[in-house]
């Protein structure tokens, strides 16, 4: 990978960041608001809040060899604490204290830490997948500015993630057949679904449908197995690398 390219995205990511509206009104009542409360509870301890950093029992040893893969994946998390520090700020915003612990971010992080990292790796990979895609729903279905704006910037920093991820994978250049591609999206179903059963309430009470939430996340893989074989195929042939924005925007 190149580290000067993806360096050079995060510290331009890191610019012109308008920080949503927190003290605008709050039209939220009742159902609706207490659903998105508790929806956003768990993203806050989830995304960045937690452990912001690999944990897999080898983590280390994939970070010791090779520096400018830690240089990214220190940038990566950095982007991730701020997640949790924007969440955190609608959750004042609501009056909704943060949560310690939850049972699926429990079982997520005891999974990664016992599976390696190369698991891990990919956990994350597909968790952004479909957060991504709940970001994008609950930018579309909520009537709350802020949280349309800490959405908007969340959403611009993910694609960022999945952008770099794909340029991970692709530098490995090795085969990414149809068995990879199979328990990739059956791994990417699994992920959509703990995060549906958790945080549908949320969503669906602004109009969001069960179906909606599926094609996002089947065409969020897609897109992301379409993108790396053709990063592949350019590699390959021996092509100029794609500009970062480019492949930023492709995961968008
Ligand atoms: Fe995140
Ligand atoms: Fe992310």
């Amino acid at each position: 990978m190149n580290l000067d390219y993806w360096t050079e995205h995060f510290r331009r990511n890191a610019l012109d960041r308008p920080e949503p509206d927190w003290n605008a009104p709050v039209n939220l009542r009742g159902p609706a608001l207490s659903k998105l409360g508790k929806s956003l509870q768990q993203f806050q301890l989830g995304d960045g809040g937690g452990p912001a950093y690999l944990i897999a029992w080898n983590h280390q040893r994939l970070l010791a060899s090779d520096a400018g893969l830690k240089a990214l994946v220190d940038l990566w998390f950095a982007e991730e604490r701020e997640h949790s520090r924007l969440l955190g700020s609608s959750l004042k915003r609501f009056m909704v204290a943060e949560i310690k612990g939850h049972w699926s971010f429990s079982l997520f992080c005891g999974v990664r830490k016992l599976a390696g990292v190369q698991f891990e790796l990919y956990a994350l990979l597909l968790t952004e997948i479909v957060s991504h895609v709940y970001y994008k729903m609950l930018r579309k279905y909520t009537r709350d500015e802020a949280v349309r704006g800490m959405c908007a910037l969340i959403i611009r920093d993910e694609a960022g993630h999945i952008a770099f991820h794909r340029a991970r994978l692709a530098a490995e250049n090795r085969r990414f057949g149809r068995l990879w591609e199979l328990a990739f999206r059956l791994r990417g179903l699994a992920a959509g679904t703990v995060l549906w059963v958790n945080h549908r309430g949320a969503l669906r009470a602004g109009g969001a449908t069960d179906a909606e939430f599926y094609r996002g996340i089947w065409l969020g893989m897609d897109s992301f197995i379409r993108g790396l074989r053709g990063d592949l195929e350019c590699a390959r042939a021996g092509a100029a690398m794609k500009p970062c924005a480019q492949m930023v925007a492709e995961c968008a």
